[in-house]
């Protein structure tokens, strides 16, 4: 983002601040409770994953050619890598063999080896080794390559398809939150892991915790909401995506400061709602990532946090400090905002009431549920 629209979006938040206010969508909305419960829609859902570009993670997990990395998505085991070509690829981690996972985690490598017979595999795909090669005539004959998915890399992120026979078009995709993402460079920070959750609660309600900051007084009372705002929050929608600007309580200080002086990343945390499902969260010091995935029914999902930093964490000290504070960011979420909402989805199945209610007030949750509804349609 160019100092001009920081300026803009810094404006626009310290008068909401100011005005103890919030961006307000024009009128409440609901939806049914179904939407987290139904066999029928979490069937649409799965299905709408399965056709939408994924982002998987950042570019910065493959830094440079004959590196790798793996990622589980929608319950499958893919394999990236970034060969001496300098291309990103996705492949399935399925050995041709008898379909072992090729291998785990990441690293650099000129050739991956299957742990379990070790038939191995260069970083574009190819089947290069196969001990006791007379066994097997017709797969080790030389052509044989791992079943490949389309990859990309941009915005600072590695995106793939799950559907083998398609285009990814991640620019078209993004729009110019392309270029905005790209700007943060929180893709090419480097990357402090990943942690999982495995949550009794359906993927959309995961969502809907990071989509409005209402509840950071209440929720969060002794941790985010003691560096942010509640309930101010600047909206924007880029066709399918949003961008919410969340104020730290500090912003109000700004009035005091001209303009010129202002260092807007100081004053905020900016989230992306990249449909449809994943929320980036952006600030000076932390790039977090989460990538919330439906599990195998409407009451369950995965979701995969991940957070990248631009400390050089080559310091021991630095690299202890980010790993506290992502496991701080991490713990707040599963402690305080999942563990409440499993209690949510519990009252959704019971069939107490028909409707939830999203205020004015919550114009993230509006957006993603009016994407997603019209997305299955
Ligand atoms: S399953 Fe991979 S070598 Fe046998
Ligand atoms: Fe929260």
């Amino acid at each position: 983002m160019d100092r001009d629209q920081l300026i803009d979006l810094t404006r626009r938040a310290l008068k909401l601040a100011r005005d103890k206010t919030t961006d307000l969508m024009p009128t409440e909305s609901t939806v049914a409770a179904e939407t987290y419960t139904s066999a029928e829609r979490h069937a649409q859902d799965v299905a709408m994953l399965m056709a939408s570009p994924q982002l998987v993670g950042y570019v910065s997990e493959l830094p440079r050619p004959g590196t790798y990395c793996t990622k589980t998505v929608m319950g499958r085991s893919i394999l990236l890598t970034r060969a001496a070509d300098s291309v990103v690829r996705a492949f399935e981690n399925v050995c041709l063999h008898r379909q072992s996972r090729i291998t785990d985690g990441c690293g650099a490598a000129r050739r991956l080896a299957c742990p379990y017979h070790s038939w191995s595999y260069d970083l574009t795909g190819n089947l290069v080794g196969v001990p006791g090669k007379e066994g097997f005539p017709e797969t080790s004959s030389g052509t044989s390559r791992l079943t490949e998915l389309p990859a990309a890399e941009c915005a600072g992120f590695l995106w793939i398809s799950l559907e083998r026979d398609t285009t990814l078009d991640i620019p078209a995709f993004l729009g110019p939150l392309a270029d905005e993402l790209d700007s943060w460079g929180v893709g090419r920070w480097s990357p402090l892991g990943e942690k999982v959750l495995d949550c009794p609660i359906n993927w959309k309600l995961a969502i809907d915790t990071f989509a409005e900051n209402y509840h950071f007084a209440t929720v969060h009372r002794t941790t985010f909401a003691t560096i942010a705002r509640s309930n101010c929050t600047v909206f924007d929608s880029f066709g399918p995506h949003h961008r919410l600007v969340f104020p730290l309580n500090g912003i109000l200080d700004l009035d005091e400061l001209p303009e010129e002086q202002w260092e807007p990343l100081q004053a905020m945390v900016v989230i992306y709602a990249l449909h449809p499902n994943i929320v980036i969260s952006c600030t000076v010091a932390n790039g977090e990532l989460f990538r919330v995935y439906p599990s195998d029914v409407p009451g369950r999902s995965i979701t995969v946090h991940q957070n990248s930093t631009p400390l050089d964490l080559s310091d021991e000290s630095t690299a202890a400090g980010a790993a506290a504070v992502f496991e701080y960011a991490h713990s707040t979420v599963r402690d305080e905002d999942y563990a409440l909402v499993a209690g949510l989805q519990a009252n959704l199945e019971s069939g107490v009431r028909e409707h939830l209610v999203f205020g004015r007030n919550e114009p993230g949750l509006q957006h993603r549920h009016t994407t997603w509804a019209e997305a299955i349609s």
